[in-house]
């Protein structure tokens, strides 16, 4: 009251402090091509929602440069520091039972995205979410996707008519749950589909377009055009194979079915190119997600008035296919 006379004898009108929504964003690492755009956009959003509200959104990110130890300690210091809701996108998946214990004796919500904790670790606290899709559906589109282009156009897949489909396959983090589910369930919608597979190659490239050059740059010398397929369990690896092919001069006609996950812009390019065959975008809805359970935490709202929630700590969200023909 007596700030409101003083602003009227003044003459000014009395500015109420915004209240601040303290959000610590823990990344595994900053570079990762899907995970920075999921973060853009998070920050794009939460722009857009002071602009609506009187809050004020203050979104520190942490990059955890792939160090469980180094992301500890920034989670221990986003926890020091106030913050009101945790975002965690844990460097190593099985490391998560920590950070749960660190913000259940804080008080603070977790919620885990993109690299998905055991349940039983989710288990510990109700405060827990895990916001993403089911990795086995991304494999079993990647499966469709060259299932559907070898039933429209068998010649231009199974190159050497022999029924089987010669592939390669690179993958991403040993142990991330996507790396392993793209994998298995990518080869078994083909096989269970009745169409017989051949491996020719398979490697880790940790899920960068760098690395999986240098693991197709041998194999292409091994195989070259034996190859009629190359699985990628995410875009960026998906393209640092089609470097290699272009780089060897392969016209896009001539080039293995090349098949990725994410949708990222530079894969879209690579499909309106005519170099990649197809991919699966990743759970497009994650940052609105994300940032909705976030509002919702801070206010003591429960999460199933943001989204579905499943056993008590699962938000699933779903993957599509996108093919040369049907760009979003
Ligand atoms: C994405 C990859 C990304 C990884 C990071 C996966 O779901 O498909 O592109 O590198 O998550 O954890």
């Amino acid at each position: 009251m007596v700030a409101a006379a003083l602003a009227l004898l003044s003459g000014c009108t009395v500015r109420q402090e915004a209240d601040t929504l303290r959000v610590g964003l823990a990344l595994y690492q900053q570079e990762d091509t899907f995970i920075s755009g999921v973060v853009q956009e998070m920050e794009r959003l939460a722009r857009e929602e002071e602009s609506r509200s009187d809050l004020k959104i203050n979104l520190s990110i942490a990059d955890g440069d792939s160090s469980q130890a180094l992301q500890l300690d920034q989670v221990e210091r986003f926890l020091d520091g106030g913050c009101h809701v945790l975002c965690v996108n844990m460097v190593d998946r099985t490391a998560a039972s920590l950070v749960i214990d660190y913000a259940k004796e804080a008080g603070v919500p977790v919620v885990f995205f993109n690299r998905q904790p055991v349940e039983e670790d989710l288990r510990r606290w109700e405060q827990v979410y895990y916001v993403g899709p089911r990795g086995e559906q991304s494999g079993v589109y990647q499966g469709e996707i060259v299932l559907e282009a070898m039933a429209r156009n068998p010649e231009r897949v199974d190159r050497n008519g022999d029924g089987v489909l010669q592939y390669v396959m690179l993958e991403g983090e040993p142990g991330h749950q996507d790396a392993l589910l793209r994998t298995e369930y990518s080869i078994r919608t083909i096989t269970q589909a009745g169409v017989a597979v051949e491996q020719l190659a398979s490697a880790s490239a940790n899920w960068s377009r760098g690395q999986a050059a240098a693991r197709m740059e041998p194999w292409w010398q091994e195989f070259g055009q034996e190859i009629e397929v190359i699985f990628a369990n995410n875009d960026d690896m998906a393209l640092g194979a089609i470097d290699v092919l272009t780089q060897a001069g392969v016209e896009p006609e001539d080039m293995p079915l090349v098949v990725g996950v994410d949708g990222t812009p530079e894969a879209i390019a690579a499909m309106e190119a005519g170099t990649l065959a197809g991919t699966v975008q990743n759970a497009q809805e994650m940052p609105q997600v994300l940032m909705d359970l976030v509002m919702a935490l801070y206010r003591g709202e429960s999460a199933d008035t943001v989204a579905q929630v499943d056993d008590e700590h699962y938000i699933w969200l779903p993957y599509r296919k996108i093919l040369p023909n049907q760009i979003p």
